[in-house]
């Protein structure tokens, strides 16, 4: 649920006025919902409401930045509701023409790529909506909401910068259409997926910007300290470093005639296209081949956690592309690239690494057989 985020900074130490009380800071606020939410989880008829998480009231509340979210049925949502809304007064008309409007919005933006979430809308295709039918100060529901993108809309209609306002008046009125009102629109957003909402919540939810700035500075540069020499790569030129952008492996395969082994990429690739061929010769017997002719070549290794034998399709780092001062490069791998490559391979994993099987994933099966054509298992 987002609720005047625009008028709360979000700025650690400043006061702050949610449902209608003010608050010191934006922690004096947490901490006051926190304990109304606490005492909440502790009701086992709000507990036994149908598909409540199964996670523990400290999970929960470590999650939760109540009023505004809580991983959990919102408790908040009726005060919210009589904070904001405006109860049905019959003498007031609603009206509005149906709207059909071109939803087309490019996907490159940078608040739609903050978070990547499957089906996820564009906030700009939601806006001439919001505009359309509600007026600033209304509450917009979106029950389904993904990634929260509605309730960012909302807030956009009182953010927008006066060039859209501009573009979109003209573009209005070009189709014989008043202008909107602009102005924030309060909006409840609510998904069943815990994954959504804590997405949807982090979108909305005010916060202070030059403390988040400076979390996610030092967590690139803690990154960059650990791993970052597992993405560097020397330029064709013997010396200047490149950032590896991703490594391309091919598939091994045996040739049905010689038993050679093919690098499926490296034979078959058009470096001019950049396509596979479909036809080419095995480079040790100059038998003709096409894929379907080959047979998959596989590698047993032993799952370090599990200890359980595992059985994968041989593949092999081909290609490397990277960044180098601006630019794009491609190259094969050279004798370092492939050192790093061993070193990370020897890395041991941490500890604490979770290996519980996936839900609905099937067991997983001991290779006894290692002439099977399974895929990997
Ligand atoms: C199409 S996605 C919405 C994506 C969203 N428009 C965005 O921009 O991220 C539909 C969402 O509905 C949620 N959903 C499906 N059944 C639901 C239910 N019964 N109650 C609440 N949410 C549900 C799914 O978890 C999913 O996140």
């Amino acid at each position: 649920m987002n609720d005047q985020l625009n008028m709360n900074s979000g700025k650690t130490g400043d006061a702050v006025e949610c449902l209608g009380m003010t608050f010191l800071s934006e922690d004096a606020r947490r901490d006051h919902f926190l304990g109304l939410l606490a005492e909440k989880l502790k009701d086992p008829a709000f507990r036994s409401q149908e598909g409540f998480p199964q996670g523990t009231d400290e999970a929960i509340l470590a999650m939760s930045d109540p009023p505004y979210y809580t991983a959990c049925p919102n408790p908040f949502l009726e005060d919210f509701i009589n904070h904001y809304g405006k109860p049905y007064d019959p003498s007031v008309k609603y009206s509005r023409e149906p709207q059909t409007v071109d939803v087309t919005v490019g996907k490159t933006d940078a608040l739609y790529k903050a978070h990547s979430y499957h089906t996820k809308v564009p906030h700009l295709a939601i806006v001439p909506s919001i505009l359309h039918y509600t007026e600033p100060g209304d509450i917009v529901l979106d029950a389904f909401s993904g990634s929260g993108m509605t309730g960012v809309a909302a807030q956009w209609c009182g953010l927008a910068s006066a060039t859209f306002r501009h573009e979109l008046e003209m573009d209005w009125k070009r189709q014989g259409k008043i202008a909107p009102k602009w102005g924030a629109r309060h909006a409840v957003i609510n998904d069943l997926s815990p994954a959504a909402t804590f997405i949807g919540a982090n979108y909305n939810i005010a916060l202070d910007v030059e403390r988040f700035s400076q979390a996610g500075r030092k967590l690139l540069d803690d990154l960059e300290n650990d791993i970052g020499w597992m993405y560097e790569t020397i330029h064709t030129d013997g010396k200047t470093k490149g950032r590896i952008e991703y490594t391309v492996w091919s598939e091994i395969f045996s040739c049905p005639h010689c038993s050679g082994e093919i690098n499926f990429l490296d034979e078959t690739l058009d470096e001019g296209t950049k396509r596979v061929q479909d036809d080419f010769s095995c480079p040790h017997c100059s038998a003709k081949l096409t894929k379907k002719k080959l047979e998959k070549l596989f590698e047993t290794s032993v799952d370090p956690i599990t200890g359980n034998v595992i059985r994968t399709s041989k593949r092999v780092p081909t290609r490397l592309c990277y960044e180098m001062g601006g630019k794009k490069y491609e190259k094969k791998l050279d004798a370092l690239d492939l050192e790093v490559l061993k070193k990370i391979e020897e890395l041991s994993l941490p500890t604490a690494l979770p290996h519980e099987r996936m839900m609905h994933a099937p067991e997983v099966s001991v290779v006894k057989t290692f002439g099977s054509d399974r895929g990997v298992d």
